[in-house]
């Protein structure tokens, strides 16, 4: 009985969503989505970053991530759901890209 209690009581701990709050578990999610974070190309905010300037054929060009901060929850999802060309395939459940999408959309990011 005792090690049921245990064992119980360590399953309780590892569900950190009910420890820390929605927030810092979304912003968490955001920067570490079990791959290159989110922030890395999208910016912190969710508003869109330059990744790289290159020059290709003599031309000067600018490669960015665009803004996920301001479009609507169906875009966002079936975006991350398909493969991009620059942006990693990720393997998110749908609580974890609602909460990526309540994290980007969510004022109190700033
Ligand atoms: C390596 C850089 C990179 C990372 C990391 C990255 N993205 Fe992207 N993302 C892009 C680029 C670039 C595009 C534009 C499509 C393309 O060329 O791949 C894009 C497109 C998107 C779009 C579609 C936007 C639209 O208007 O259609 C969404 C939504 C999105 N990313 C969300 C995310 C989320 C959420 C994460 C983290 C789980 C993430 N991205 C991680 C670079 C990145």
């Amino acid at each position: 009985m005792r090690i049921f209690f245990a064992v119980f009581l360590l399953f309780s701990f590892m569900n950190a969503e009910d420890f820390i709050t929605k927030m810092e578990y979304a912003k968490m999610l955001y920067s570490n989505p079990r791959g290159i974070g989110c922030n890395r190309c999208h910016g912190s905010k969710g508003d869109g970053e330059i990744i790289a300037r290159y020059r290709h054929k003599g031309k000067k060009r600018v490669l960015r991530a665009p803004a996920i901060n301001s479009i609507s929850f169906s875009v966002f999802e079936k975006a991350l759901k398909r493969p991009h060309r620059v942006m990693p395939t990720y393997f998110l459940t749908d609580k974890e890209i609602k909460i990526l999408y309540f994290y980007v959309t969510s004022e109190a990011n700033n």
